[in-house]
């Protein structure tokens, strides 16, 4: 029988979790494992139930990057045909916050996949590295420019042109991971912290990634226009009425997620 190359959990009140399952691999993320990996969060994102998504790995590896069996001998025609990173396109549309669960190896594809979440929790053991060019290629999901944009041009230059790698606590210090916990701790921690977001008001949620998101690729002008306008428009939901009107009654808010 196939192996399974994610599994689907729910581990807790409005958290789902994928685990991508390639252990062999180090997780290398293949066609098969990144379609199975965007329809489940794809099923999430529509699942009502759902408000907050963790993806992990094992605590050896987060992901050793794309798989290099499937692209060592491809053609440019054949990556394009295989949408080789096309297919990363479906994790930017997910509307609810997702959090990046790594431990051990995030290489490659698999830094990039992190950088793509909205929050990471590491383990100390944790590594972050972007290897392609010891392979003949350069960052392809990402890497340049999520890493350019979260720790800089200098230490980005160092990891794409000199295989630099951060450690856990490395990439806590400049910005990369939101938090680093002891190997036994990471996975709770990250399904604490989606637990914890998913019991707060869900359109704002939603509307609060999105707005973040929309500041690192527009103008300051833009960007402030943008988020007022959605300030404005979440004053159309029960949740803002129900919020406000708790507060002022001192006592805890029931969101509906509308
Ligand atoms: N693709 C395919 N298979 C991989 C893989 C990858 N990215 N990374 C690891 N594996 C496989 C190995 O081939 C090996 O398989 P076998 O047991 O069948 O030989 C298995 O996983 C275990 O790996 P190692 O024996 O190499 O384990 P190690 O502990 O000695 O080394 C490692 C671990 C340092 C992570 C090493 O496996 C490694 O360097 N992997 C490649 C990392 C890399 O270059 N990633 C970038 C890929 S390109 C990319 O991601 C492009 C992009 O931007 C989208």
């Amino acid at each position: 029988m196939d192996e399974q190359v994610v599994l689907v959990e729910r581990p807790a009140d409005g958290v789902g979790l994928v685990r991508l399952n390639r252990p062999r691999a180090l997780n290398a993320l293949n066609g098969p494992l990144m379609y199975a990996l965007m329809d489940a969060l794809d099923a999430m994102d529509r699942d009502p139930a759902i408000r907050c998504m963790v993806i992990t790995g094992s605590d050896r590896a987060f992901a050793a990057g794309a798989d290099i069996s499937e692209m060592a001998q491809a053609t440019p025609a054949e990556m394009v045909e295989m949408a080789f990173i096309a297919r990363w396109e479906r994790l930017r549309a997910i509307r609810k916050p997702v959090i990046a669960a790594v431990s051990g190896f995030a290489l490659g594809g698999g830094c990039e996949l992190a950088l793509a979440c909205d929050l990471i929790v590491a383990s100390d053991t944790a590594v972050f590295g972007q290897p392609e060019i010891n392979l003949g290629v350069i960052p392809g999901a990402g890497g340049t420019q999520r890493l350019a944009r979260t720790i800089g041009k200098a230490l980005t230059m160092e990891m794409v042109l000199n295989d630099r790698r951060l450690t856990a606590a490395e990439a806590e210090r400049f910005g990369l991971v939101n938090r680093v916990v002891p190997l036994a701790d990471y996975l709770d921690t990250a399904i604490t912290m989606a637990a914890q977001i998913a019991a707060r008001a869900p359109v704002a949620a939603q509307a609060a990634k999105d707005a973040v998101n929309v500041a690192l690729e527009t103008s300051l002008t833009a960007g402030l226009a943008y988020e007022r306008n959605q300030f404005y428009a979440l004053f159309s939901t029960q949740d803002q009425k129900e919020g406000m009107t708790a507060f002022l009654e001192k006592r805890s808010p029931t969101w509906k997620g509308k």
